[in-house]
């Protein structure tokens, strides 16, 4: 086996050394807890600096913590929250957004590639039943930035369902689980990705791109916060000693850390997708935009990957006969890790034929 050649998930990555020294800064002095230290007091200042906009801000520890309670903010129990079928807040958080919003219902909507289509959306909406005392009341609309595909939404897209949303009088969230690789592929501001495309909450990721476990609720609807702040609570997010996870947030976004090491991420999946298309029988499942990589190969090329040792999950991972496999890179994957697959796939690709 060649050592480290892990695309499992950008979860398995290593924390970026700025990061861990701020944690290890912040651990030096005692400080007021609960968020009363100073650098969380700076986060807002600062990511309201990053989006161009006065924002508030609640760190949590997980992705889910943020998705569900920033959706909870946005809905009442008695409200559908709209996503991908694909969703991570559809398929992957155990009804957690649905039990801290007490109640509500996630229903899941047709997406290309993980991007909701606009006339699905527009159908469901349609048919919903709003002011109907008997059906759950239409209220957020929830978007993943990059997708479960790893597509980007352009602004002009997340416009279009946005508009749609604010015409049904939706709220609209974002995952943002990999908002730092969204930013570093198509290039457009973080505001022009968010509040100007008509999101009202971020669930902006950290962790999978070098922190050590942090994430942060961006509120740019700023008039929810007050409420967002008992829920905070209420789901143990918001920690004694918070400066710990505040001194990761703010590391991550100081002089554009977050988008070098997304940058990296995304470059290390162009290089092993330009490298996979040349592989015989490989075919991209989807376009590679940021740092997720879905190739359909055949069957023998699967096994021979996984008994070289080459980590990876299949696509769906619920099917053991699958033929398409999901490839993630991340911030510290390295050139040679990338080369080493490429050489191992050409290898069993031939060897196959
Ligand atoms: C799209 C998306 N959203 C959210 C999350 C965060 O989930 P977790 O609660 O595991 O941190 C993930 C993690 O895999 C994800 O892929």
């Amino acid at each position: 086996m060649t050592a480290g050649m892990d695309f499992r998930s950008d979860n398995v990555a290593s924390a970026a050394p700025e990061i861990v020294d701020a944690v290890v800064e912040a651990a030096r002095t005692s400080a007021t807890p609960y968020g009363g230290d100073p650098v969380t007091e700076r986060l807002e200042p600062a990511f309201s600096a990053l989006f161009e906009t006065e924002v508030k801000v609640f760190p949590v520890v997980t992705g889910t913590a943020a998705n569900a309670l920033a959706v909870a903010a946005l809905t009442p129990p008695w409200g559908v929250i709209y996503a991908a079928r694909a969703a991570h807040v559809e398929n992957d958080e155990c009804g957690a957004p649905e039990f801290m919003t007490g109640g509500a219902k996630v229903t899941g909507i047709e997406e290309r590639c993980g991007k909701i289509v606009p006339a699905a959306l527009e159908a469901a909406l349609a048919a919903a039943g709003a002011g109907e005392v008997h059906w759950s009341q239409p209220a957020c609309l929830s978007l993943t930035q990059p997708t479960e595909m790893g597509q980007v939404y352009t602004p002009d897209e997340l416009a279009a369902l946005t508009g749609i949303a604010r015409r049904h009088g939706l709220a609209v969230h974002m995952d943002g689980a990999r908002f730092g690789n969204a930013v570093a592929a198509c290039g457009a501001s973080p505001a022009a990705l968010t509040w100007r495309a008509g999101v009202d909450a971020l669930s902006f990721g950290a962790t999978k791109n070098g922190a050590l476990a942090a994430e942060a609720i961006v509120l740019f609807e700023t008039g929810r916060a007050a409420d967002l702040a008992f829920r905070h609570k209420r789901a143990g997010q918001l920690l004694s000693k918070m400066r710990f996870v505040s001194a990761q947030l703010a590391a991550y976004v100081a002089d554009g850390l977050w988008l070098r090491l997304a940058a990296q991420a995304n470059g290390q999946a162009r290089r092993l997708a330009r490298g996979l298309e040349a592989v015989p029988g490989a075919t991209l499942a989807a376009p590679v935009e940021a740092n997720e990589i879905f190739v359909t190969l055949p069957r023998a090329v699967i096994e021979g990957l996984a008994e070289a040792g080459v980590l990876f999950y299949l696509w769906p991972e619920t099917d053991p006969q699958a033929t398409t496999i999901r490839l993630v890179t991340r911030h510290d994957t390295e050139t040679g890790e990338v080369a080493a697959l490429i050489e191992t796939a050409q290898r069993l690709a031939a060897g196959a034929a």
